[in-house]
């Protein structure tokens, strides 16, 4: 498996792909890689003759520098879980910081009309300039025809697709379901840093959000809303961040449902110093 730690090395690799007429895949990550990257990637294999893997701890998207320290470096056993599945069609992009950002780790400043106010823009203060940054430098060094993202991180997505069609970059963006562990925690890197007591309660996240889902059916947002915030107040170990049900297509938090329309739920829960966040379709 081709492994570049610099950019002008993985330029000269993709440029002669690109000369050889081969479609190339991309799928962005931090690494500590799991079995939701794993989706990703096995459906950029579908569909591209290669695909690239980046692996990069982005420090300008995290606004918690202790969540950066601690965030898991696990280069050895990505390229394990990627030679798995597949030694020669996966390339990896695992650069040092210098690489991306030189002498200067600082992050541009994005407009996505709005998307970035809501949910993870509040409560992550600049988290959606980092990603910007890192994507769009990303982009014009991998220039993959085609590239995936999870819904895990649905905002995430959106913002993705809204800064492609701003700056008319040349790829398409494609969203991946939710990969979930059995009991229903969606996959994440930071699982593992879960306590056992907390890695136990967690899928009670999911649960919540199927009943809010049933609930939605029949009720007002904010019944379901409230509901779920009175839920999470008698958990021992569960902490509310926030609970939003949304416009799937503007992100703004719905005051009047309507048949028309698309909605989503969005969760962000402490399980002691960990964050998680998850999502689901409503309707
Ligand atoms: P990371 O959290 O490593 O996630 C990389 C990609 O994997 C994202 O598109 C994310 O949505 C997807 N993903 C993570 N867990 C998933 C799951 N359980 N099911 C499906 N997809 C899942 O997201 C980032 O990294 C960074 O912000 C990045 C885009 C790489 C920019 O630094």
């Amino acid at each position: 498996m081709k492994i570049f730690k610099n950019k002008t090395d993985l330029i000269a690799h993709v440029d002669q792909l690109k000369s050889e007429e081969k479609t190339l895949g991309f799928v962005p990550t931090m690494g500590a890689l799991h079995q939701g990257h794993a989706s990703l990637i096995i459906e950029g294999l579908k569909h591209n003759t290669s695909v690239v893997v980046s692996i990069f701890v982005n420090p300008t998207q995290f606004d918690n520098q202790e969540d950066l320290i601690k965030y898991p470096r696990t280069l050895d056993s990505d390229v394990a879980l990627l030679k798995d599945i597949s030694e020669e069609r996966i390339i990896v992009y695992a650069p040092t910081v210098e690489d991306i950002y030189g002498a200067e780790v600082s992050s541009n400043s994005f407009s996505y009309d709005g998307l970035e106010h809501e949910m993870e823009g509040k409560f992550r203060d600049g988290h959606f300039d980092g990603v910007g940054t890192i994507v769009k430098r990303l982009f014009e060094i991998v220039r993959p025809d085609n590239s995936y993202f999870g819904e895990k991180d649905f905002q995430q997505l959106m913002i993705i697709k809204k800064l492609v069609e701003k700056y008319q970059i040349p790829v398409k963006v494609n969203g991946c379901k939710i990969y979930r562990a059995k009991d229903g925690l969606a996959m994440s890197s930071r699982n593992t840093r879960l306590k056992p007591e907390y890695r136990a309660a967690a899928p009670f996240i999911y649960k919540t959000l199927k009943t809010a889902k049933e609930k939605f059916g029949t009720k007002s947002a904010n019944m379901v809303t409230e509901w779920v915030e009175k839920e999470f107040a008698k958990h021992e170990l569960l902490e509310l961040e926030y609970f939003i049900i949304a416009d799937a297509k503007t992100l703004k938090t719905v005051k009047r449902k309507s048949n028309k329309k698309a909605y989503r739920a969005f969760i962000a829960v402490y399980a002691d110093d960990i964050r998680l966040i998850d999502n689901i379709a409503l309707n």
